[in-house]
């Protein structure tokens, strides 16, 4: 709330304010929500579907995840459809899942496969049908798709992934919540979303604050940009660095939960070697599952240092208030953000664009279209990636720069 002119903005009588439901709902029948089940969202790290079920929460629904013992993974309502215990309980067996309770036995695709205690095993069994979602494996990570069957698009896959030589690259999930914070966070997805195209946070928390976290390079005060594209919105800085070089950064976000956020301790030069996305848990919780291509020698990459050489998990609960990252000023926004307490400026351009195509999206969705991003011939399975650290000489058009680049290598 802006105070008003006579009471010199004093507290009293502050109006907590409100959050804004089309960013940051994602429940079922929610507009936000209904446009998020239009994709395809990672659920778990694929050694977490074992052949002992496991709980997951994804888009504010209570799932059960598990593998079949010939490989296949299975997410499906807990609920049990013969009476309703939970399927987490349940016994993996080479084609499903089996009900504790009375035997009925599932299959990934929710198809009634046995009723042990019905005549002829359940001559009626394929009428029966527990709730499932599709899943799909990639680079080892599960992902599901919660929305509606005719509007499924096909799974995309990005460039950067492509091509892995097996004897000398592997690609690793790393499942920190912000870069060196915990696997998840009790806020809402949005805000870690919108985070991916607020540089200038990068120059003051991470250097400013409590830097150097990241490179000492990012200190150099930016030339910044964004651009609006189909996909997503892209963010451009610029640095003058010191031997006549420039350091081009492009980061990015994709519809809806993608962000693509080159490692800012510069560990990796040219194009990114990885990508994340924000799983809305529910509407206050959030896990962030970044996806790394890497030699197989070398750590992922650099983690960003705290308080002079610490790593997030070994700070000290004082150490947490002296060096705040990502983690502890995403969360410090509450639970879900109060957008109409903001007062977003000149330099909050990039978060304006990202919540108002995010939004444009889901009035797409409101009045019946197909949003953004969601392609449903396999043409349009190959997404091409364009964030990265780039070093540029002055003659270097830094328009062709993301095309020219081959996939990120490590810095000498
Ligand atoms: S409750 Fe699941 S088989 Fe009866
Ligand atoms: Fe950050």
């Amino acid at each position: 709330m802006v105070s008003t002119a006579n009471d010199g903005g004093r507290a009293y009588g502050h109006q907590p304010g409100s959050s804004d439901p089309e960013l940051t709902e994602v429940g079922a029948g929610t507009p936000a929500g209904e446009l998020l089940r239009r994709y395809w969202h990672p659920v778990a790290r694929s050694e977490e579907a074992t052949s002992r079920p496991r709980n997951v929460r994804a888009l504010g629904e209570d799932l059960v995840l598990y593998r079949n013992l010939q490989g296949a993974p299975g997410l499906m309502l807990p609920k049990c459809c013969h009476r309703g215990t939970t399927l987490y309980f349940g016994k993996v067996e080479d084609q499903g899942i089996r009900c504790p309770y009375h035997g009925w036995l599932f299959a990934e695709d929710g198809r009634c496969l046995d009723q042990p205690c019905e005549p002829g095993r359940g001559r009626n069994r394929e009428s029966y049908r527990q709730p499932w979602y599709p899943v799909v494996e990639y680079n080892g990570l599960v992902f599901a798709y919660l929305g509606p069957a005719d509007k499924q698009p096909v799974f995309p896959r990005y460039d950067i992934f492509e091509g892995l030589d097996p004897d000398t690259e592997e690609i690793v999930i790393i499942d920190h919540f912000a870069f060196g914070g915990p696997t998840q966070a009790e806020c809402n997805w949005f805000q870690t979303h919108e985070n991916a195209m607020d540089p200038y946070h990068v120059f003051i928390l991470h250097n400013a604050i409590s830097g150097p976290q990241f490179d000492p390079k990012l200190e150099i005060w930016p030339r910044i940009d964004w651009q609006r594209s189909e996909l997503g919105v892209t963010a451009t800085q610029d640095r003058d660095l010191p031997d006549g070089t420039t350091l081009h950064r492009v980061t990015e976000t994709r519809l809806p939960t993608m962000r693509v956020i080159p490692t800012p301790t510069l560990s990796v030069l040219g194009k990114t070697n990885n990508l994340s996305w924000a799983l809305p848990i529910d509407d206050t919780n959030t896990r962030v599952y970044a996806m790394v291509r890497k030699p197989k020698d070398r750590p992922p990459q650099g983690l960003p240092v705290y308080g002079g050489g610490k790593s997030w998990f070994d700070l000290t609960d004082d150490e947490h208030q002296l060096y705040p990252g990502d983690y502890e000023t995403q969360t410090g926004q509450g639970p879900i953000t109060l957008h109409t307490q903001e007062h977003l400026c000149s330099s909050d351009r990039g978060v304006s664009m990202v919540r108002r195509q995010f939004k444009d999206q889901v009035r797409r969705v409101v009045d019946g279209l197909d949003p953004a991003g969601v392609r449903f011939d396999q043409a349009g399975e190959l997404q091409t990636i364009i964030a990265g650290n780039y070093i540029v000489d002055g003659s270097t058009d830094i328009n062709t720069i993301p095309l020219a680049e081959t996939l990120g290598r490590p810095a000498e």
